[in-house]
C-alpha cells in the first residue's frame, strides 16, 4: 500500500522539491512505495508551501504548532503514515510524535548528537562547524521524538569542511547531500528496511554497509552509491 507522507517545512523547501522528485510518478517503483500528500507549515509565507501548490498537493498552516490534537486530526484526516521533517522550526508535540514513533523522520545539517538542539538550525549549524574547527561535518537523518535533533539515528554522511569555507559555502555544500541522502533514508523507512525496535534501536541500514561510500578529496562531490 502506498504510503501518504506529510512533509513539515517553515522555509524555502529544497529538501520537499528532492522528495517530490525522488517519489515522482515517473520512477514507478517508487512511486508505489510512497507519495507526498500534504505539507504543513508553521508560516504561511514558507516557499515549501508555493511548491506544494504547483505540485496540486494539499497544505496546512498550524494556527498553534504546540496543539498535538490539531496535528493528529490533520494528519488523520489525510491517511498520513509517514511524517517527514525539512526544516521545520517548531517542536512537534509529543503526541504527535508517540502517535508516529518510528514514522516520523528529520534531517539536521550536521552529525548529531555534535551541532544539534535548540537554536542549532540553518547557519547557526555551520558557523558552530566552523568556530570549532572540525574538517568533517555531515548529515544527519534521525527518527523524531519530543526533544528537538535527539531521536535515534538513521542515516548519516560525512561532507568535508575547506580551510575557506564560510557558512554560507559549507551550507550548499551540506544541502547538496541532504538532498541525495533524504529521499533514499525516507523510502528504506517506507519500504521497512530501517525500523525503529521496540527498545529503540534502529534496525538496518538505508545503504549496504559493503557498499563504498566515496567522496573526492577535494570535497566537492558526494556519491552516494
Ligand atoms: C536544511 O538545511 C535542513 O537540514 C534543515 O533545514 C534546512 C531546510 O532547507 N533542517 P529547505 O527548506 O529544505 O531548503
Amino acid at each position: 500500500m502506498t504510503v501518504r507522507i506529510a512533509v513539515f517545512a517553515s522555509g524555502a523547501g529544497s529538501n520537499l522539491e528532492a522528495l517530490l522528485a525522488h517519489f515522482r510518478p515517473t520512477t514507478p517503483a517508487r512511486a508505489a512505495a510512497a507519495v507526498v500528500s500534504l505539507v504543513v507549515s508553521n508560516r504561511p509565507s514558507a516557499g515549501a508551501l508555493a511548491i506544494a501548490a504547483r505540485h496540486e498537493i494539499a497544505t496546512a498552516v498550524l494556527p498553534d504548532s504546540n496543539d498535538g490534537r490539531a496535528i493528529r486530526a490533520l494528519l488523520d484526516h489525510h491517511g498520513i503514515g509517514l511524517v517527514a521533517l525539512a526544516g521545520y522550526l517548531k517542536r512537534i508535540p509529543a503526541e504527535v510524535t508517540e502517535a508516529y514513533r518510528g514514522r516520523a523522520m528529520n534531517v539536521h545539517p550536521a552529525l548529531l548528537p555534535a551541532f544539534g538542539g535548540p537554536g542549532m538550525y540553518g547557519a547557526h549549524v555551520h558557523r558552530a562547524v566552523l568556530a570549532a574547527g572540525v574538517r568533517v561535518t555531515g548529515v544527519t537523518v534521525h527518527f523524531v521524538d519530543a526533544v528537538y535533533d535527539h531521536g535515534p539515528i538513521i542515516a548519516q554522511w560525512p561532507v568535508p569542511v575547506g580551510g575557506e569555507d564560510t557558512a554560507a559555502s559549507l551550507a550548499a555544500r551540506v544541502l547538496r547531500v541532504e538532498h541525495a541522502l533524504y529521499p533514499r533514508a525516507v523510502q528504506a523507512v517506507v519500504e521497512q528496511r530501517v525500523v525503529l525496535g521496540n527498545e529503540g534501536r534502529v534496525r538496518g541500514s538505508v545503504f549496504d554497509v559493503q557498499q563504498a561510500a566515496v567522496f573526492s578529496l577535494d570535497g566537492e562531490e558526494v556519491a552516494c552509491r
